[in-house]
């Protein structure tokens, strides 16, 4: 019998992948070009997901949005054997964040079994709610933010205004925070990098809460199979930015378009994987430094929905064993 199901072992090959993808996109750190850092880390991704040994699709990979270089949607990766897999990737989740030499982008990755993730289609944009586990089930997307951080408050035993909550910086949020700042709670708002709010969100004692407002769509998915892994709460629901995105949108899921989607929803797989490595520094990984002693060095975590085990992963990558592969990829 063919053994379908994805295993164990997959998890630190996954961190393999998001550590190429992170040594190469760290070399363009605060270069100012986006386009180039993320070019560099789609082109290692890619050919570190090529010599894995799976069957695996691309179900989203982000970029669409920005016309950015990426892995695209239904792009076959692995080697074809089995298991057949599904997977959602961001070589470089904060572009800008990489380019201008900020902290907290990150690589990311996750993986189901076939057929175990939500297919975004048009989807480009989500309202986010997410939590950790302490807070599960008393959070709801379509109550306002007041009412949501003052159950959270009371699911974590604290006053409202001792909850960090992560916002992106954009002007769509301008009311949101607002709202937030108006009960009490605290706005840490960051300009880019919602995969790595949500995890300091599901992750109790990051000094982050909540994460609030309205991100990427690719990143939610990939958000969802880590919030499922650690036991937290995710709740999103589309929310297109543009009349065009709306059409399209109506048009691929009908007059469901608006439902309330959670973690389980968008990974319906009962295991999953996800992995992160640091780019450049940041609350939870430290990024790619290439000047220590021993040598180049990576921070990752790898987690899996089935056991709920979350591994941290220190590399010291030798560089002058790494071999130069075509496109400037450097293989560890
Ligand atoms: P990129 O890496 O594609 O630039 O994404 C960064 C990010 O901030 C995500 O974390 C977030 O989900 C999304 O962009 C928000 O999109 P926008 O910047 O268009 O509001």
């Amino acid at each position: 019998m063919i053994d379908n199901e994805p295993r164990g072992h997959l998890a630190l090959d996954l961190v393999r992948v998001t550590e190429v993808a992170a040594l190469a996109a760290a070399q363009f750190m605060g270069t100012g070009d986006k386009n180039a850092g993320d070019q560099a880390a789609v082109n290692a991704m890619r050919a570190a997901l090529g010599v894995l040994v799976m069957d695996g699709k691309i179900i989203t990979g982000e970029g669409e949005k920005d016309h950015a270089p990426m892995l695209y949607a239904g792009e076959i990766v692995g080697n074809g054997n089995p298991p057949e897999v599904d997977l959602a990737v961001d070589p470089v989740e904060g572009t800008n964040l990489l380019a201008l030499g900020r902290g907290n982008a990150i690589s990311v990755i996750a993986l189901t079994r076939r057929g175990g993730m939500w297919d975004p289609g048009p989807s480009l944009y989500m309202k986010k709610l997410v939590v950790d586990k302490r807070a599960r089930n008393v959070i709801d997307i379509n109550e306002s933010p007041a009412e949501n951080l003052r159950r959270i408050a009371a699911a974590l035993d604290r006053p409202v205004k001792k909850l960090t909550v992560f916002v992106l910086d954009k002007p769509r949020h301008a009311n949101l925070i607002r709202q937030i700042r108006r009960v009490g709670a605290r706005v840490s708002l960051q300009t880019d990098g919602d995969v790595a709010g949500a995890l300091q969100a599901a992750i109790p004692g990051t000094g982050v809460d909540v994460l609030m407002g309205i991100g990427g769509t690719p990143e939610g998915i990939i958000t969802a199979a880590a919030v499922k892994a650690l036991g937290g709460e995710l709740q999103a629901q589309c929310a297109p930015q543009s009349d065009a995105e709306a059409a399209r949108v109506r048009a691929a899921l009908g007059a469901n378009w608006h439902t309330v989607l959670t973690a389980d929803d968008l990974i319906t797989a009962d295991d999953a994987f996800f992995a992160a490595t640091g780019i450049t520094d940041g609350p939870l990984l430290e990024g790619v430094h290439f000047d220590r002693p021993g040598g180049v060095t990576t921070h990752s975590m790898v987690i899996r929905a089935k056991t709920g085990t979350i591994r941290y992963i220190k590399a010291i990558h030798q560089s002058q064993k790494m071999s130069r592969v075509r496109d400037g990829i450097w293989q560890t």
